[in-house]
């Protein structure tokens, strides 16, 4: 069902300094930066072998991961796996029980299709699948 780890994602007051300690002192590649409004987010993507950190900042107070950081602060916020076919799979998962956030998928980073579980099915660690663009994606 899940073919690999797509990302880690982690929330962040400012994106700018992130790409800073990630990019530069840590020396990892920095693949792509995307305001995605579907997600309230600016993102980057850092390049970890095949997998990716994904550096989210809020683009404002009041979305997802603006409330996030407010309750919570800047740390892991979401495990994303790579998946082949997004409806197939969120269609077993539905019909596993497993509880879904999105009972359709969006659009994601680099135009992916991307669906996010409840934590309170995934051990409390807030689960995005991930179906890569074709073309679009490493
Ligand atoms: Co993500």
């Amino acid at each position: 069902m899940f073919t690999r780890i797509d990302h880690v994602g982690i929330a962040v007051e400012d994106l700018d300094s992130s790409i800073e300690v990630w990019g530069q002192r840590m020396e990892m590649r920095l693949a792509h930066r995307e305001v995605v409004e579907e997600q309230g987010v600016e993102a980057v993507l850092l390049d970890v072998g095949e997998g990716h950190i994904e550096l989210l900042a809020p683009l404002s107070a009041e979305t997802p991961v603006g409330k996030f950081l407010a309750k919570r602060g800047p740390g892991l916020h979401h495990i994303a796996y790579q998946v082949g076919d997004i409806d197939a799979v969120l269609a077993a998962l539905s019909a596993a029980g497993v509880p879904l956030i999105d009972q359709q998928p969006r659009i994601g980073i680099r135009s992916s299709r991307v669906a996010f579980l409840h934590p309170r099915g995934t051990g409390g660690v807030l689960t995005e699948i991930v179906q890569p663009q074709p073309g679009g994606h490493d």
